[in-house]
């Protein structure tokens, strides 16, 4: 009888020991599985498309003349049209983009030539299947605008967001009307994109005229220790920078065809600062003393916007 007892008692330990061992493989098993489908499939997913994804052709196909759309649509047109944008920053869908590009565009006021800017480049940017973030950096009332120290600004915040490998300088008001104008950097030297601007005849002002849009590496502008803080109001800032480029011993480049025209959008012209020339003839003994490594700036706010990335600073 107790032999049978102790039978029936080593049975039911056995069992229940057996179940508890199963419903523990189970568990584990549950939860490792879980652990894998969370972490690794997106992992897996994300390395499966980017050694699928090739680089984008040197030459994007569909790439011409563009009709220039002056009209101010409103935001919720333009957010709708362009929905796969998302925080300021695209890249193409099928390919790895050649470059990654910061866009930078110095404002204040200009809100109706901002959404007419943006519904025009968006298209071209992604046509060249580019990777691109824009920034739209805005100088705060009070001081007179600034248009190096906003570049500057741009270039640094920029950075903390991405390794951007170049950097096109662009003015808001400005608009390309082909294409075939390619948003990247040459490692070369830097590049100036406008090589004719409607409102003065597509002609050249002068040689060294280094305003508009332009486009450098990152090395490039640290090289040149980047604009000069120093151009408060309109003028000079551009000319000092073609100055530094070339006492870096780079020169600048331009394609001069039909692809480097612009449209310019119409507004009232800024009083020339007359004090311009005085500061120029300093240039090169403030090239260090003066720049990036100088830059001193308050962040006022640092918005991802769908359309682009919105900042405000002042100057300190
Ligand atoms: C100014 C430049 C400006 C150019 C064209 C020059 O006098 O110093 O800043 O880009 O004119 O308007």
């Amino acid at each position: 009888m107790q032999h049978s007892f102790k039978a029936t008692l080593f049975f039911v330990v056995i069992i229940i020991q057996g179940f508890l061992f199963c419903a523990w493989i189970f568990i584990y098993r549950g939860s490792m599985y879980e652990q894998i489908s969370r972490n690794d499939t997106s992992n897996v997913m994300k390395s499966l498309t980017t050694q699928r994804k090739r680089k984008c052709p040197l030459v994007s196909p569909g790439l011409g003349q563009l009709k220039i759309d002056k009209v101010t649509h409103s935001w919720e047109t333009i957010e709708k049209k362009f929905s796969k944008i998302k925080d300021g920053h695209h890249c193409p869908e099928n390919c790895k983009a050649r470059q990654k590009v910061a866009i930078i565009i110095p404002f204040r006021d200009r809100e109706n030539q901002l959404r007419v800017f943006l519904n025009h480049m968006h298209p071209i940017l992604m046509r060249q299947q580019l990777e691109y973030g824009i920034y739209v950096v805005e100088q705060s009332k009070g001081l007179e605008f600034n248009r190096g120290f906003l570049f500057n600004v741009g270039f640094k915040e920029a950075l903390k967001d991405s390794d951007y490998e170049c950097f096109i300088l662009h003015d808001v008001d400005l608009l390309p009307e082909n294409d075939y104008n390619t948003y990247t950097c040459s490692t070369d030297h830097p590049k100036h994109l406008t090589a004719g601007i409607d409102k003065w005849n597509y002609k050249m002002l002068y040689t060294s005229y280094f305003g508009g849009v332009s486009g450098m590496t990152r090395e490039q502008y640290e090289a040149i220790n980047g604009f000069s803080n120093s151009f408060f109001g309109w003028g000079g800032e551009d000319d000092d920078l073609y100055n530094r480029v070339i006492w870096s011993k780079m020169s600048v480049y331009r394609i001069i065809n039909d692809a480097g025209k612009y449209t310019s959008l119409q507004h009232k012209q800024a009083v020339g600062n007359s004090k311009r020339f005085e500061v120029l003839k300093t240039g090169k003994e403030r090239m260090w003393k003066d720049g990036l490594n100088t830059l001193k700036y308050n962040l006022l706010q640092k918005t991802y916007k769908q359309l682009y990335i919105h900042l405000t600073v002042n100057v300190t």
